[in-house]
């Protein structure tokens, strides 16, 4: 069995600025992150991803970077960077960093220098003189975005920007940009990072300017070049890239060979184990797992239940998409964009602590490598008097004292608020709380998560689908190390109490012992498997000959 760490790691991901303060001004920092890592330690993680922490006007969240080699002074700086990395390696925690190279903010220095006329750095973006056709259908977030071109009038010309106006795209198919990217990719590298989430993969490899309109293409090689640099600076560094593709796409972002993307996030499964939670069945999710394509030995899937954007629905059909805002967002504020939902998971499982961890459960065994975004461990609510994707990005609760501990400033200086309203506030949701009841969604999950490094044939093995005599109701797979041994994870997508016989594809197993609850061990008669499962119930078990 093959295990690169990045196969069997548990990520979670954090904003730096809304995770701890720790100078006292209302802003998360790395001094503050770095105290945290103890906590992140004690709950197993093994990798952080970092959002945007660079220098930035913050308008789309650090999205629009201002200087790729730099910390945003309400941050830290950089030798706070490097603390935190140094601690970091301490406690065997690894990090990535979100590399933003789509796009810059139009006050980059280079933006700037760009629509002086300064031809070096024209060329770093994409223009066109004439007036750009009708291009609504190709924005990123549509209700917040007329187009993917603006006049700038220092330039005289039209710039392409695929995300907000204040994004204006790099040419990527400049040489000089792509040396640029490399550059930046370098320098983190140098600092201590093991890779990178690539923002907007597909987009950074696009076709971009006045053809765009015409058939898109992709220039993969792109991926290639940048890949061969990762590797040559960090033969273990890796790219995980949020590419937001159709399945028969996919491959191609992997590579043949597994030499572009490490991992991908994998945006096509995600919508369908949401539905798969909404329907009370298993079949979107074995639906959507049959559609994507297998991945190279060298490569892994991310898996993630929510993140920092708002949960993108747009590759259900439109009923589907009806099913999933009616049992998770019914409200039309708890919608976005018209494809999705901008809440947090807790208050889309309406607070149901088993339902949360059957979701979790799911997004540790299928494999891939699974992704936490912070907060959820401890079933954070949202807070949607923000605007747009703000929602979901209110401060870490640590404890219930002021500022649920996140900061030690006046509730005014606050940059984001924290939620101290309804059943998610801080004084009941908070990290301290958690801890103290073993039967916490935290606590478990920590159990979840220790039990997951100890079974990397779920990052691993050979993975199987298994019938059983329930099919409408429970999702069941195997995982093979290929030594003989096999591990099972088994699901009740419902709500009611199931007894079922899982169909093992061997009769060499004797043995099964079940690895969460009091649930004794069974015998298999033939390649009969009986198990019994509560609502929304879940367990893993290991075969033994
Ligand atoms: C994807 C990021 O996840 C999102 O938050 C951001 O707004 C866009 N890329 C633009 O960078």
């Amino acid at each position: 069995m093959v295990t690169h760490w990045f196969k069997n790691a548990v990520i979670y991901c954090i904003d730096v600025d809304t995770f701890q303060d720790g100078n006292g001004d209302g802003v998360g920092d790395f001094i503050g992150l770095r105290r945290r890592l103890s906590y992140l330690a004690g709950l197993g993680i093994s990798c952080i991803w970092l959002l945007p922490f660079y220098p930035s006007p913050g308008r789309d969240n650090g999205y629009d970077v201002t200087d790729y080699l730099g910390v945003h002074p309400a941050l830290g700086d950089l030798g706070d960077f490097a603390a935190f990395m140094d601690e970091a390696n301490n406690r065997g925690i690894r990090v990535i960093i979100d590399l933003v190279v789509n796009h810059t903010s139009n006050e980059h220095p280079w933006f700037k220098a760009a629509e002086e006329g300064d031809p070096k750095y024209r060329d770093y973006y994409v223009w066109r003189k004439e007036k750009p056709p009708d291009t609504r259908d190709q924005v990123a977030f549509p209700g917040s975005q007329s187009g993917v071109w603006a006049y700038s009038r220092k330039a005289k010309a039209y710039y392409f920007h695929r995300f907000y106006d204040y994004q204006p795209d790099l040419n990527t198919a400049n040489p000089e940009v792509r040396a640029e990217i490399k550059k930046v990719i370098g320098f983190w590298l140098a600092l201590g990072v093991s890779g990178f989430r690539v923002d907007a993969a597909p987009f950074v490899i696009a076709h971009k300017g006045p053809e765009i309109e015409k058939q898109p293409h992709e220039s993969f090689e792109f991926i290639n070049e940048f890949r061969e640099f990762l590797s040559w600076k960090r033969g273990d560094a890796v790219f995980l890239a949020e590419a937001n593709v159709l399945p028969s796409q996919m491959s191609q972002f992997f590579g043949e060979r597994g030499d572009r993307m490490n991992m991908i996030l994998n945006f096509f499964v995600n919508p369908h184990l949401f539905l798969a939670l909404a329907d009370e069945s298993p079949e979107p999710l074995i639906r959507s797992l049959l559609q994507v394509p297998a991945v190279p030995e060298n490569c892994q899937w991310g898996y993630f239940l929510r993140n920092h954007d708002e949960i993108d629905l747009s590759r259900l059909s439109e009923m589907e998409r009806a099913r999933c805002f009616e049992a998770f967002g019914p409200e039309k504020k708890m919608q976005l964009y018209d494809r999705g939902i901008r809440r947090r998971l807790a208050p889309m499982l309406g607070g149901d602590v088993q339902k949360e961890l059957l979701a979790f459960s799911l997004i540790f065994t299928i494999p891939g490598t699974p992704i936490i975004w912070y907060g959820d461990e401890i079933g954070m609510g949202d807070d949607l008097r923000l605007l747009e994707r703000e929602s979901v990005r209110t401060p870490m609760q640590w404890t219930a004292e002021a500022n649920a501990g996140f900061s030690t400033a006046s509730p005014k200086q606050l940059r984001r608020p924290v939620i101290d309203f309804g059943e998610y506030d801080y004084h009941r949701v908070n990290v301290q709380a958690e801890r103290r009841n073993p039967r916490s969604l935290l606590n478990r999950l920590e159990r979840m998560i220790r039990t997951r490094k100890e079974f990397p044939e779920f990052a691993c093995g050979k993975y199987r689908l298994l019938e059983s005599d329930q099919p409408a109701k429970i999702f069941t797979h195997a995982c093979e190390d290929g030594e003989g041994k096999a591990v099972l994870a088994i699901h009740n997508l419902c709500g009611e109490r199931v007894a079922a016989k899982i169909r093992l594809w061997s009769d060499t197993f004797a043995h099964a012992v079940f690895l969460f609850d009091d649930t004794d061990d069974a015998e298999i008669i033939g390649k009969d498997l009986p198990i019994e499962l509560e609502g929304y119930g879940y367990n893993w078990v290991r075969l033994t000959a």
